[in-house]
């Protein structure tokens, strides 16, 4: 099919890199001309694990272009994949998805699907359907699908190729039809529904993953209290599959530019009807308190901060990427700077957004025992390979003093306690 998708960030280029392999003939687009002509270059404007060669493959298939006229004009579908940030109050700024949904509106010449990949508030799909059935500047007639997009950072190129599920939310036989034909080479399975429980599916399955975080960061919490273990509880309750074991991975919460976004997104939505969703509520409230765990727990060994070189290791939200969105380490990284310590940052992608972002504040480290070198306190916020496999000897014998506090509870306790470090993690018993 001829395909054209609005929008190259994370969800726009893996999808189009994934449809072409599948066979099908798909333009990007994008108002950056910066990113088009990278693309075009043959460089990809993010880091995302197998995208590079997946897009190499199918460069026969792959246009990249700000022609929007052009790639929307003869398409069949057309996908939206625009971002959707956040605004103050906790709703989304859907200004991009409008101006594709105009930009349609006046450039496409024959019947095709809209899909809607990003994510829209519940009632986007439908009012995009009433807009541009109003505003068709040709006589063509447009099917409105909300495509939810449940890929994540890092993994998002297997995600998608072996997706749990397609959500297709349509109002009509034909748009189901064609949405299938679309994605018939994945042979994936399908949750048909309405366009409204289509982008709720999104929100609900985004803000649950964000729940059972909070859930078992506060379970790790207690567990402090009263000398539980985090681990063998999350193993435990995990092998239970009406819980699951994944996303039981207790730390210093979570970050990344959906789960937090996400939350206070539905939680405003509720909220514009009247509605306070109490359990949403309190998972943001404990993601906020469990991002200075490690702060609140190297003080009760260091108390003041000034002068105290202070090493970081990992910057970005999680392994796998280079996006520091919401990432826990950068509000830390500010807080310490603003006390006035001595921070040295080591991160294997996400070194170059934390220079722009601090510049001379902080000293940035190609290694992590450059970044660990007479330091006082180490502080761990992503469980990169690096760290997982570094070894724990050279703490102690890098640092001024060995004390390692542990977002990610990267380490066995009793080894890191053998290896002589000062050793505090989420959750676990000393
Ligand atoms: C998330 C969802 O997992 C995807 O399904 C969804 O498509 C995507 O948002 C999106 O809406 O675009 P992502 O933000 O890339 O994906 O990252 P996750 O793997 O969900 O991790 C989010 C945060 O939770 C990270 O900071 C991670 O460290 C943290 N986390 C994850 C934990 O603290 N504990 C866990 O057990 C799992």
């Amino acid at each position: 099919m001829n395909i054209a998708i609005a929008g190259t960030g994370y969800v726009g280029l893996v999808t189009a890199a994934c449809l072409a392999d599948k066979g099908h003939s798909v333009t990007c687009v994008d108002v950056n001309a910066e990113k088009i002509r990278l693309l075009n270059d043959g460089a990809i404007p993010i880091y995302e694990p197998g995208l590079e060669p997946l897009i190499e493959r199918n460069r026969a298939r792959l246009r990249f272009a700000t022609d929007d006229k052009e790639a929307y004009r003869e398409a069949e579908v057309i996908m939206i994949a625009v971002g959707t940030p956040p605004l103050p109050d906790g709703s989304v700024r859907l200004n991009d998805v409008w101006e594709v949904l105009r930009r349609i509106a006046l450039t496409a010449e024959r019947d095709c699907l809209v899909a809607i990949k990003s994510t829209v508030p519940v009632g986007t799909g439908d009012e995009a359907a009433r807009f541009l059935a109003e505003h068709a500047r040709h006589r063509v007639r447009f099917d409105v699908v909300s495509n939810p997009e449940f890929l994540s950072q890092g993994t998002a190129v297997r995600d998608t190729l072996q997706a749990p599920r397609i959500v297709l939310g349509v109002d009509s036989d034909r748009a189901e039809r064609a949405m299938k034909e679309l994605y018939a080479p994945f042979a994936l399975p399908y949750v048909v529904t309405d366009r409204k429980s289509a982008e709720m599916i999104k929100y609900a399955a985004n803000v649950f993953l964000a729940l059972k975080i909070s859930y078992i960061n506060e379970i790790a919490n207690v567990c402090e209290l009263t000398g539980a273990d985090i681990e063998a509880v999350a193993e435990g309750i995990g092998m239970d599959p009406r819980i699951g074991r994944r996303f039981l991975r207790a730390g210093v919460g979570y970050g990344g530019s959906c789960l937090p976004k996400d939350a206070n997104a539905l939680y405003a939505l509720a909220a514009s009807y009247g509605y306070s969703l109490k359990t949403v509520w309190a998972a943001i409230d404990v993601n906020e308190k469990q991002k200075w765990k490690l702060i609140d727990k190297a003080r009760s060994y260091i108390g003041d901060f000034r002068n105290q070189t202070v090493a970081v290791l990992g910057a970005a939200f999680k392994p796998g990427t280079d996006d520091v969105r919401e990432s826990p380490a950068l509000a830390n990284i500010e807080w310490l700077i603003a006390e006035g310590a001595n921070v040295r940052v080591w991160d294997p992608a996400a070194l170059g957004h934390v220079a722009r972002r601090f510049g001379d504040a902080v000293v940035c480290c190609q290694t992590i025992e450059d970044a660990i070198r007479n330091a006082d306190v180490c502080l761990i916020f992503t469980e990169w390979p690096a760290v997982l496999q570094f070894d724990l000897g050279r703490y102690k014998a890098l640092m001024n003093t060995p004390l390692v506090v542990d977002g990610r509870n990267c380490y066995d306790v009793k080894q890191a306690a053998a290896a002589g470090l000062i050793y505090e993690s989420i959750g676990r018993p000393l």
